[in-house]
């Protein structure tokens, strides 16, 4: 619990990234969760998972924009993105961060971008996955996502188990007909707003999946947990839900085995494919959640 807080406090050090992000070992360092730095490279890759009938979202790495110019430059990039998705019928949807669309500086602007992806993604009939970030966005967050699923029906929005309002915010959301990706939640929070205990995470992780299988709208289960991943299973079987009623999801270059696994099973498996110079918050944030990461990142050191 100390390595995941003191990990996720360097996630933050803007020194740190720059350093990071410019060193020449950073590709080595990367390559077990990055795609690669180019679109290109993230394409390649996303057609060869489809291959092996894993379905894709692409994740253009950033978030914390400075200025609304680099917001417009992030919705640029992604719709470059949903092009090349197209042109070369990939099956992938987009996740973006709000705050690389600039929430952090205006709603409005950061509205007004995500606006103009989700119309496109629409049009070339693919959606828009709005990760969630740290607590203070969720409510701006929310408000996004119910108002272009309404406009534009191609949303999905994650929700984080560690909060204790999700089970609030999952009821509205299918109140709302808003579809949701349910994970566990990868920010350093205080225990004014999050269960600190990973026990108590799990079961609220349960509890929400329940109440998506019985409420929701297409729900994505983002986990590499195989408890979590076994008793979806079983629930959906007890109560004859099908693998098309829902998927699961996972991050890239994480459970590889259980990943292919599930889909020879004939379970719906999408992965998350980051790609991008701006790795360092990312993979600091996959660091902490587990310590034997960190030992890999270390063997890597040693090795140059
Ligand atoms: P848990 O942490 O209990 O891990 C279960 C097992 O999975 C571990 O024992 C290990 O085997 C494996 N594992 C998990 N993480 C690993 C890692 N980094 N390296 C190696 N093995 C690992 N969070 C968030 O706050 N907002 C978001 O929008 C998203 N979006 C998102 C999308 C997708 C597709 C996924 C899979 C996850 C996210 N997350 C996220 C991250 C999520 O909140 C969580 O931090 C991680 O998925 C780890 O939690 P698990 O559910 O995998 O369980």
């Amino acid at each position: 619990m100390l390595m995941r807080s003191l990990v996720l406090f360097l996630a933050r050090r803007g020194g740190l990234r720059r350093w990071m992000e410019g060193s020449p070992l950073a590709g080595r360092l990367t390559s077990r969760f990055v795609a690669g730095g180019s679109l290109e490279e993230a394409l390649r890759v996303a057609c060869a998972l489809n291959s092996e009938r894993l379905l894709v979202t692409l994740d253009r790495l950033g978030e914390n924009v400075t200025s609304l110019d680099q917001a417009a430059a992030s919705l640029q990039a992604y719709l470059e993105a949903l092009e090349l998705i197209s042109a070369a019928s990939i099956q992938a949807t987009i996740s973006i961060k709000p705050t690389q669309f600039g929430m952090n500086l205006s709603e409005h602007a950061c509205r007004a971008n995500v606006a103009a992806l989700a119309e496109k993604a629409r049009r070339l009939g693919t959606g828009v996955e709005l990760d969630m970030e740290s607590h203070e966005y969720v409510d701006r967050t929310l408000r996004l996502a119910v108002d272009l699923q309404h406009r534009f029906h191609c949303i999905r929005v994650a929700v984080q188990a560690y909060l204790y309002r999700s089970e609030k915010d999952v009821e509205q959301l299918c109140a709302a007909g808003v579809p949701v990706r349910l994970c566990k939640g990868a920010y350093l929070e205080p225990r004014s707003v999050a269960y600190p205990r990973k026990r108590d995470v799990d079961a609220n992780y349960l509890r929400l999946a329940h109440l998506l299988l019985a409420a929701g709208f297409d729900p994505a289960f983002a986990t590499h947990d195989q408890r979590m991943i076994s008793a979806i299973q079983n629930h959906v079987r007890q109560r004859g839900i099908g693998p098309a009623g829902f998927e699961f999801q996972m991050l890239y270059g994480i459970r590889r085995d259980l990943q292919r696994e599930l889909a020879r099973q004939g379970w719906r498996v999408r992965l998350y494919v980051p790609y991008g110079a701006a790795w360092y918050p990312y993979f600091m944030r996959r660091l902490a959640e587990r310590p034997a990461n960190i030992l890999f990142l270390l063997r890597n050191l040693m090795r140059r």
